[in-house]
């Protein structure tokens, strides 16, 4: 959980690099850059310095867990991918999943997991305080799953499966938010298991002496990269194929990465674009073996989730996946992770609720109660009524009697409601509770 214990300013000539002796004061001072003393996140506890660049508006991000929140289409996409790979992708004897999950990792990392163990240049872009989120020198927010590969391969993971919430300081547009999720998948073969029990003097091999060119690593043999591109390739259509159906229109693009090569992307065709889903490649076999793991060869992928789930569910804009607004998360609330559903625009107006609470008539179920009660409401409030909740269903020992509480949210699509409109609407429904169906208003 985050905590910033407590914050103190920076003294802001650390901030100024040059300043002219012309320059007036100006009249309203610059807001000055806080850095907190101690910057606690999951558990752990880290020391801010001048390299600090986490605003507010990154950190009140942390706390909400998207990937945890039932009825978030971000959890049902994680739900639906877990299940498909679960199933189609079984360790030896065909029983146990052969991909672990993990989730939950910590979301600082050092700037040797972002960046160094994944080979990346020290002048990559990626580095620069203008796109990562660096909490001193020595540490960042993840910005991308990739982040956990070393040390996931290096406790000996062979195939592993890491969702979480990515950081990047990026463009701001519908697709793209300081914060989005990710899942890294990661497999990494032998021999054995990648071209079978060898026959004696026939033996297919994995490594050779040959050069880097730019469709392969060195010493990669032409097999190992059929082969492991084949399964790769394979694994992500068919899972894109789980998601979407068999009539999405996929294309494979050439793509660079530090820690893969080749490299590919995957888009998909949405909205009359071409939408980035997926990057990928064979792993650079330097990576592999700095994690103590260069004997086998393998593949990783990075996939990001809120792509996925607005081709999925037809989601325009990505600010959507952190709307508390209830007109959004009622819709994914009952849906299962195999439920094709597509996502209803709601109203920019706000919303308005109230509750009417009665005793059931003698002789009548809860459950007929209710449904008469949705249609009693839909009836009288029409498009006004966005959802209704059950909110309270119980029997009163004391009257002897069945009592319900909905809750009505009321919402316009073009126009504000007011108060008075609300409460003649409402008055009309509890009217017609009690003269339609016998219930005595509590
Ligand atoms: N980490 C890359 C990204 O965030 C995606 C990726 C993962 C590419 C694994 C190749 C292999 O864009």
């Amino acid at each position: 959980m985050l905590s910033c214990l407590r914050y103190r300013a920076l003294s802001p000539a650390r901030h100024i690099l040059c300043r002219f002796a012309s320059d007036a004061p100006a009249s309203k001072p610059a807001p000055r850059p806080f850095i907190p003393t101690v910057f606690e996140l999951d558990g752990h506890r880290y020391t801010p310095d001048s390299n600090f660049n986490l605003s507010p508006a990154v950190t009140r991000l942390f706390n909400r867990k998207l990937l945890t929140e039932q009825g978030n289409p971000l959890k049902l996409i994680r739900d639906r991918i877990v299940e498909h790979m679960h199933a189609n992708h079984r360790a030896r004897g065909n029983r146990s999943p052969r991909f672990t999950v993990c989730e939950n990792l910590p979301r600082v990392v050092s700037l040797f997991d972002n960046f160094d163990s994944l080979l990346t240049p020290a002048d990559h872009v990626s580095r620069r305080p203008s796109d990562t989120y660096y909490v001193n020198k020595d540490y960042c927010l993840r910005a991308h799953t990739s982040a956990h590969q070393y040390s996931l391969l290096k406790q000996g993971f062979d195939a592993f499966l890491v969702f979480g919430d990515v950081y990047r300081r990026d463009e701001i547009d519908r697709t793209h938010f300081p914060c989005f999720h990710q899942v890294e998948g990661v497999q990494i073969y032998s021999s054995e298991d990648l071209f079978g029990v060898q026959q004696p003097g026939a033996e297919i091999s994995v490594f050779d002496t040959s050069d880097r060119t730019a469709l392969k690593q060195a010493g990669h043999t032409q097999d190992t990269v059929t082969v492991l591109t084949l399964r790769l390739k394979s694994t992500l259509e068919d899972l894109c194929r789980a998601l979407f159906g068999s009539n999405i229109e996929m294309r494979w693009v050439d793509a660079y990465f530090p820690f893969t090569h080749p490299s590919f992307e995957l888009e998909v065709f949405y909205d009359g674009q071409w939408l980035e889903c997926l990057g990928c490649g064979i792993m650079e076999q330097e990576l592999l073996r700095n994690a103590g793991a260069g004997d086998k060869v393998g593949w990783a992928f990075g996939l990001g989730l809120e792509r996925l789930a607005m081709v999925l569910y037809g989601i325009p804009d990505i600010r959507l996946f952190w709307s508390k607004d209830s007109g959004f998360l009622s819709q994914f609330k009952g849906l299962q992770p195999g439920d094709d559903y597509k996502y209803k625009p709601i109203s920019a107006h706000p919303q308005l609720y109230m509750d009417v609470s009665f005793f059931l008539p003698e002789g009548t179920t809860p459950d007929n109660m209710r449904a008469n009660a949705m249609d009693l409401i839909r009836t009288v409030g029409g498009d006004l009524v966005e959802q209704v909740d059950l909110k309270d269903d119980f029997f009163h020992k004391k009257k002897n009697r069945h009592s319900q509480c909905y809750r009505i949210v009321y919402r316009s699509n073009e126009k504000a409601l007011t108060k008075e409109e609300v409460n003649a609407i409402h008055g009309e429904i509890a009217d017609l509770f009690v003269a339609n169906h016998g219930c005595v208003i509590r």
